[in-house]
């Protein structure tokens, strides 16, 4: 078994990996120590803060009824919107007084045993730059407005917050025991992808869904789209996308019940479970779901991403 040695139990430091502890190989910028941190958030120029503005303004005309209700409240208490690209230290002041949350600048994407670590210290790694005009409909890598926009309303509620510093340190054991996959289906599922029933209907609160015009509404509304009720086990097993809109969702009764379902189980038992591959195609249902509707799966049939599909 590999080995993560040094685990300080309050996570005050960043344990030394051993050689045989698979990470992405990423190569850490020379002005970034080990934590990752840019020194600083970027000064964005007026062009950068019109560009966020415009997105600010094309979600709101769409989340409204389709966003979780946690999310706009979320939104309500931080202010986002209009202002350009907001103040990371405006935000994690006023994120600290809520939920003792804080959202830091990364220059790209980060290993993933210091964004564990980062979340186990409920530090929001946040990417440093935003997208251009050209890219203005889709990047695939997380810009500041995916992950502030997309992630940072969700930590202003206290479940849920709760549930990304656990995950965080479940990070720790997912790699003592080789099941990142694993647990990154989990994150993906449900903070990036995830749907709340809620009383008026089903809604989004992943950042995946939220910070795109296109999947916000086809999440939710789309007859393609299989959505089948949480269960952990089974989407640690399961496939996913990261270049399309997915071909299934998987729904939570409230934070609290994705809290029990994942925090509360053992973790340690659940990876020794698991296998270190994906069982599930990303499309699939099966007998053990709990399905809400099994869809058409047109949008992908007919080519997905790049076709002349329509997200329908
Ligand atoms: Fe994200």
């Amino acid at each position: 078994m590999n080995e993560v040695t040094e685990i300080k139990p309050d996570f005050s430091e960043i344990p030394t990996l051993d050689s045989d502890v698979f990470t992405a190989p990423l190569k850490r910028p020379e002005h970034v120590g080990e934590d990752w941190l840019e020194p600083k958030q970027t000064e964005y120029d007026s062009e950068d803060d019109a560009v966020w503005n415009d997105l600010f303004a094309r979600q709101m005309e769409i989340l409204p009824g389709r966003a979780a209700s946690a999310f706009m409240e979320g939104l309500d208490r931080l202010d986002l919107g209009t202002g350009g690209v907001p103040d990371f230290k405006e935000l994690s002041e006023s994120l600290d007084k809520l939920t003792g949350w804080s959202v830091v600048p990364v220059p790209m994407l980060i290993p993933d045993h210091v964004f564990f670590w980062h979340l186990a210290n409920r530090r929001f790694p946040a990417g440093n730059f935003i997208r251009t005009r050209e890219t203005f409909d889709y990047i695939q890598e997380p810009d500041v407005f995916h992950d502030v926009f997309g992630h940072v309303p969700m930590l202003t509620n206290p479940v849920f917050a709760d549930y990304m510093q656990a995950y965080g340190k479940a990070g720790w054991r997912a790699m003592e025991y080789n099941r990142l996959k694993a647990l990154g289906a989990l994150y993906w599922y449900t903070v990036e992808f995830g749907l709340i029933m809620e009383d008026e209907g089903l809604r989004a609160y992943g950042a995946g869904i939220l910070s795109g015009p296109t999947e916000a509404v086809f999440s939710v509304e789309a007859q393609s789209p299989n959505r089948i009720m949480l269960n952990v086990d089974r989407v640690m097993r399961t496939d996913y996308v990261i270049s399309d809109l997915q071909p299934t969702y998987f729904v939570i009764e409230s934070f609290e019940d994705l809290y029990r379902k994942t925090v509360e189980r053992d973790f340690e038992r659940l990876y020794q479970s698991l296998p270190v591959s994906f069982t599930y195609a990303n499309s699939a249902v099966i007998d053990l779901d709990d399905v809400l509707n099994v869809g058409t799966q047109e949008y992908l049939l007919r080519g997905g991403r790049g076709s002349s599909a329509r997200p329908v």
